[in-house]
């Protein structure tokens, strides 16, 4: 995973320099970002900071490991061959699926309407429009003035909120109400700074809608079964 990503993200950079190209966006994540445990919970997380590259291999996160390596080549090969690079580090990004199979973002939100997850884990996630993660890429390509990272992020969960959501829009799916952690207080979501990106102009789509077009988009694709009560209400209101 992290040998391919390097190499890659040097590759791509070195034939952009040689291909004389205007500027290069590279999409890295949000895993090259935040993954440091010696940072306050309570502070903002902005474009400056970088995670822990030795927490990352004791913890064997590998993701985050790999990202946050390929942008620092990414960079450090930009400068090297005097290309204008800009990076987006999207959450995880939901929304319509374009591909025809499920990938680990849509997992996320299948299993709690599958029934495979019982509970919900005490934890937090960040998350992001599928649209807007494609139009942070146009507005950094476009923009002169755009340099540097981009974090792109809409806003983030516990998961406790995150079943509330589904389980509001979508009541007849087995979506969990009880947390698999009853002793310990509820994690904490981190704060991820967006601020670069809407100085920009965009405008990030609301985290309930985007839950809601990702359901949509699952069930359309037909990874979800349609509840039989949603199939006569959607009968009724194309009628109507
Ligand atoms: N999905 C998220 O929530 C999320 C969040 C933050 C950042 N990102 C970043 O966004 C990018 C796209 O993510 P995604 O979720 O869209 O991933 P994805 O659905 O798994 O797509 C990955 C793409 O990379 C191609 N690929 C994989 N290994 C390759 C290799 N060795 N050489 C050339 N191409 C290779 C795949 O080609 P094939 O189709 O031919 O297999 C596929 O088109 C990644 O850099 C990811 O880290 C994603």
């Amino acid at each position: 995973m992290v040998e391919p990503a390097v190499s890659g993200a040097k590759n791509v950079i070195i034939a952009a320099a040689e291909a004389k190209v205007r500027r290069v966006v590279f999409t890295s994540s949000i895993g090259a970002v935040y993954m440091d445990p010696s940072r306050s919970i309570d502070l903002v997380v902005d474009e400056s900071c970088w995670s822990d590259l030795e927490y990352c291999k004791n913890t064997k996160n590998w993701y985050c490991y790999g990202k946050a390596v390929a942008e620092q080549a990414a960079w450090d090969t930009a400068k090297e061959n005097g290309v204008d690079l800009v990076v987006v580090n999207p959450v995880l990004v939901l929304g319509p699926l374009l591909q025809p199979t499920i990938n680990a973002s849509t997992i996320h939100i299948l299993k709690y309407l599958t029934g495979s997850a019982k509970t919900y884990a005490n934890a937090t996630q960040a998350y992001v429009h599928v649209r807007d993660v494609a139009l942070a890429h146009i507005l950094v390509y476009e923009k002169p003035s755009a340099s540097g990272r981009y974090l792109c992020a809409e806003s983030s969960l516990h998961r406790g909120e995150l079943v509330e959501i589904l389980a509001k829009y979508f009541p007849e799916y087995p979506v969990p109400t009880k947390c698999s952690d009853e002793k310990n207080p509820r994690a904490k979501p981190y704060t991820f700074s967006n601020q670069k990106l809407k100085d920009l102009g965009l405008e990030f789509t609301p985290v309930s809608q985007c839950l809601y077009e990702t359901v949509k988009s699952l069930q359309e694709k037909g990874h979800l079964p349609v509840p039989a009560k949603q199939q006569e209400e959607d009968s009724t209101t194309v009628k109507s």
